[in-house]
């Protein structure tokens, strides 16, 4: 595959999970640079405002050189293209994702024949893991060790303390 300069991976990060970091690696594999792009979208009631979204990316990416965090707002193709970046990148777990992945990368193909979508697959203990499960497990009381990095863990324990089984 050629190797183009910049990727973008976007997304709503509410919280980063190791599987997003999984893809994360995978994407700094393939791409000189990488720029995290957390969606500022506020329909969907994050739990993590956009600052801690992007400080909980930024610390655990901290030890990759090639990665940058940001935020966009608007239309992710014109993002992208003011971002000089030709490819988007979304990972897929199972079948379940790829309905909307479709849609979504066929949409934007509509909206900027320029943008390129690729899909990556991260490793398979992450392929059950989100970012809503793991809130719901957390906001529960239950583990979420190992399935978010431990900075994140540390956030959504403080989120959570003392509202289990409210
Ligand atoms: O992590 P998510 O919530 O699955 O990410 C979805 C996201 C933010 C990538 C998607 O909603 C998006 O691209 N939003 C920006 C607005 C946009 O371009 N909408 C048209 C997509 S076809």
């Amino acid at each position: 595959m050629e190797k183009h300069l910049l990727a973008v991976y976007p997304g709503s990060f509410d919280p980063v999970t190791n599987g997003h970091l999984d893809i994360i690696e995978r994407a700094c594999r393939l791409f000189d640079r990488v720029v995290v792009a957390v969606s500022t979208q506020v329909d969907k009631r994050p739990l993590f405002s956009l600052e801690e979204r992007l400080a909980m990316l930024r610390e655990v990416t901290a030890n990759m050189p090639q990665v940058a965090v940001e935020s966009f707002g608007g239309l992710l193709v014109q993002y992208a293209s003011r971002r000089g970046a030709r490819v988007v990148i979304r990972g897929i777990r199972a079948v379940s994702d790829f309905d909307y992945e479709f849609q979504m990368s066929l949409m934007n193909r509509r909206l900027c024949e320029d943008v390129e979508t690729v899909f990556l697959v991260p490793a398979e203990a992450y392929t059950y893991l989100s970012s809503s499960l793991v809130k719901e497990v957390a906001a529960l009381g239950g583990s979420v060790a190992g399935l978010v990095p431990a900075a994140v863990e540390r956030r959504l324990l403080e989120k959570f303390r003392g509202r289990e089984g409210r």
